[in-house]
């Protein structure tokens, strides 16, 4: 009894850190995409305004301050990504910007080298290590949100005088650059809200999937990992971001058909007679009515992948026999995600194949079953995505 409840913990476990993951992926790519140069352009107003060389701005997420965009003059931090993204910052920490958002008051540091006795911040030299630069002056303002939340910090540093000596920056108060850190507070605040709009959509998305495929036995943790493969898969071909995120939100809708087969033949325990099966195919058909007449994109992916998941690449699929870049690519993906899963876990009816057999039976398919180009984008990325596995 134990053991039965340690492993409905851990499913539960794998069950919430592949929701985060989902939901992660998806946050990473809004913020590669037009957010972004939205944030970029304030940096460089904030610079412009204040003669920084340099800054950058963080979005307070939770009890953590998140990199998100880093600008200097003097410096080239193409050569630095890496290490920028993983610059992430605790609030209320000893850094500078942990202690502005979380006392949410601006620091104005004309020398950082001569920081007063007491102060309750340090400034961290390991950017300035790395890239050997010296950050002298220093201004941090807290992004104040309409409703008094901290959303995030706007840190500029080395303020250049017209002859390149650096600096103490001007106090901020009144000054254009409080008004450019309010506005800068709104656009963080909306891209949070945004974001949080868009993890609610696949919330709900994938919490009505489940329904479809709790009734077929499969697990819900099936179409969690099912959906972060097709993302996986989808970013190797090359897809843009928000191709990806369409057919990582729409993937787990890919049997939500079944819900309209009944159960004497979805639960039966012994095999099908050939018109079961045939009953059992046209959850494409329904799944593909579900979702017919699409008010959005989204709902229009996950209708070509209800409808197209058990095409075959060589036109020995169902239910319409489509071939080749006939099915839509959407559906290709999701269908060898799907049964990547499948093979890859235990189901009621069989074990877990071990992944060497399942990589064979995959090649065996490339081609065949399935779309050669998504097999190769596949195993590009198997590591990724046999961690879930
Ligand atoms: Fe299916
Ligand atoms: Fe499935």
């Amino acid at each position: 009894m134990n053991g039965g409840a340690a492993s409905a913990e851990a499913v539960a476990v794998t069950r919430a850190s592949l929701m985060q993951n989902l939901l992660e992926v998806s946050i990473d790519l809004s913020a590669s995409s037009g957010r972004r140069q939205m944030l970029e352009m304030i940096l460089t107003e904030a610079r412009r305004l204040s003669g920084a060389q340099g800054g950058s701005l963080y979005v307070r997420r939770g009890d953590r301050l998140e990199f998100v965009v880093a600008q200097n003059d003097t410096l080239d931090l193409s050569g630095h990504p890496g290490m920028l993204s993983g610059m992430g910052l605790p609030v209320g920490g000893d850094s500078v910007a942990g202690f502005v958002a979380a006392s949410g008051q601006a620091v104005n540091i004309p020398d950082t080298f001569r920081l007063p006795e007491g102060t309750p911040f340090r400034v961290d030299r390991r950017f300035d290590a790395a890239v050997g630069y010296r950050t002298r002056s220093i201004l941090a303002l807290p992004l104040v949100a309409p409703n008094g939340e901290v959303v995030g910090v706007l840190e500029l540093v080395n303020r250049a005088g017209p002859d390149g000596t650096v600096g103490a920056f001007e106090a901020p108060e009144g000054s254009p650059i409080s008004s450019l850190a309010a506005v800068a507070a709104v656009s963080v605040h909306n891209v949070l809200l945004s974001e949080q709009l868009k993890q609610a959509r696949l919330d709900t998305i994938i919490r009505l999937a489940v329904v479809a495929e709790f009734r077929d036995q499969d697990t819900a943790d099936h179409i969690l990992r099912m959906s972060h493969v097709c993302a996986l898969t989808a970013k190797a071909m090359g897809l843009s971001a928000d191709e990806v995120e369409l057919i990582q939100a729409a993937s787990p809708m890919h049997d939500i058909g079944k819900v309209g087969i009944p159960d004497s033949i979805l639960l039966k325990p012994a095999a099908l007679t050939s018109d079961e099966r045939r009953i059992v195919e046209t959850h494409t058909l329904i799944g593909a009515e579900i979702l017919a007449n699409p008010s959005n994109q989204l709902m229009q992916t996950a209708g070509e992948i209800a409808l197209s998941h058990h095409e075959r690449w060589d036109g020995g699929g169902y239910p319409h026999h489509l071939a080749g870049e006939r099915i839509p690519l959407p559906a290709r993906i999701a269908c060898l995600a799907d049964v990547f899963d499948a093979l890859a876990t235990k189901r009621c009816y069989k074990g877990a194949y071990p992944l060497e057999q399942v990589v064979q039976i995959i090649k065996d398919q490339s081609g065949r079953q399935f779309d050669p180009a998504v097999v190769e984008a596949l195993f590009e990325v198997f590591d990724d995505v046999t961690v879930a596995y």
